[in-house]
């Protein structure tokens, strides 16, 4: 896909067909995540990735929507609190080679961390910062709502 298609065809999934995600694919979107830029290239996050078979009752206590636990693939990009901005751009890599692979994704900040923490065995130190879903795509794209770009870009001053 033309980058331009892929910004374009990412959308939040919300409902995900049974079928798996193929190991090439899903270490794709990892090598999208690698590469991502981070300040002094640190790279100070980890990824947990967990297939979601069987662990359903697990995958609703962290955030009890029936499409979450219904994506074969979800992950969680955990980090220290100072590298939260690190982590939305190595998640933005993954999720947009996500769709550059067919891949529906969604991301989720609104989820019980103490939940993830738990079931997931992340320590203290490390926080879990946001989640992505990953698995093919059973809804459609809807058009995108988004402000006018005169509502968001001033130019050479506030
Ligand atoms: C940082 C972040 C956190 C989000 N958290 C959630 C969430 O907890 N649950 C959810 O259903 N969608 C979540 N979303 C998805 C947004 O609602 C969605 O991106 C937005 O409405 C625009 O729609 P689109 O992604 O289909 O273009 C989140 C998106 C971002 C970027």
């Amino acid at each position: 896909m033309e980058f331009s298609e892929v910004i374009q065809h990412r959308y939040s999934v919300r409902a995900y067909k049974p079928d798996s995600v193929e190991e090439e694919k899903l270490q794709q979107v990892l090598e999208a995540a690698r590469i991502a830029p981070t300040g002094a290239n640190r790279q100070a996050f980890q990824l947990v990735v967990i297939h979601t078979r069987g662990r359903e009752k697990e995958m609703l206590r962290i955030y009890g929507r029936d499409w979450f636990a219904q994506a074969p693939i979800v992950i969680a990009a955990c980090a220290a609190p100072d590298y939260k901005l690190n982590v939305g751009i190595v998640m933005d890599h993954l999720i947009l080679a996500a769709t550059d692979q067919g891949l529906g994704t969604c991301w989720i900040g609104a989820f019980d961390r103490d939940a993830a923490r738990e079931v997931l065995g992340i320590p203290d130190e490390v926080e879990p910062i946001i989640l992505a879903t990953l698995g093919y795509a059973a809804d459609e794209l809807r058009p995108k709502q988004r402000k006018a770009l005169s509502e968001l870009v001033r130019y050479e001053h506030w």
